[in-house]
């Protein structure tokens, strides 16, 4: 947990107490509809672009799952490589669909950092690709 220093500190042009708990919510970054157009949609596409850098200089900025700075995670690139082959490797052996014991209520959002379900679960039912019911 961060906060601010003693005898608090000017940000932005507010005032900040000392003490005050203070983060950079991507929540609200990543959903800033003047940088990521319709950002409640699901839109892979928005990161791929023709010049094959994967979105706007700005998008690439705000984009901060891991944090930025002198503490941001020094797991990333191992993270990212793992969450690729992982997720290959399911899709690839599975489909994948939400549980029907999942409820709306548990999946609405927490701050917790990141964001978590409120539920604190996200339960999904696997079917190996040749046996899936539709
Ligand atoms: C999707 C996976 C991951 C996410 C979203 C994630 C995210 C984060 C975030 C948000 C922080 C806090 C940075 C800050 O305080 O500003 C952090 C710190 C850290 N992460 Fe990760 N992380 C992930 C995976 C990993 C992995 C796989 C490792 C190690 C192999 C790792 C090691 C660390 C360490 C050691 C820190 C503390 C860095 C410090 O305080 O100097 N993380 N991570």
């Amino acid at each position: 947990m961060r906060t601010a220093p003693p005898g608090g500190r000017m940000m932005e042009g507010y005032f900040v107490p000392e003490k005050t708990v203070v983060s950079v919510p991507s929540w609200t970054s990543h959903r800033n509809p003047t940088y990521f157009p319709n950002p409640e949609s699901f839109s892979p596409n928005r990161w791929i672009t023709p010049d094959g850098l994967g979105g706007t200089e700005r998008m690439k900025q705000l984009y901060m799952p891991f944090t930025k700075g002198p503490r941001t995670c020094i797991g990333q690139a191992m993270a990212l490589l793992e969450l690729r082959v992982m997720l290959a490797t399911l899709v690839f052996r599975y489909n994948v669909r939400l549980s029907k014991d999942i409820r709306e209520h548990d999946m609405e959002i927490t701050d917790h950092f990141l964001l978590i379900p409120k539920g604190e679960k996200c339960l999904l039912d696997f079917f190996p690709v040749s046996k899936i019911e539709v």
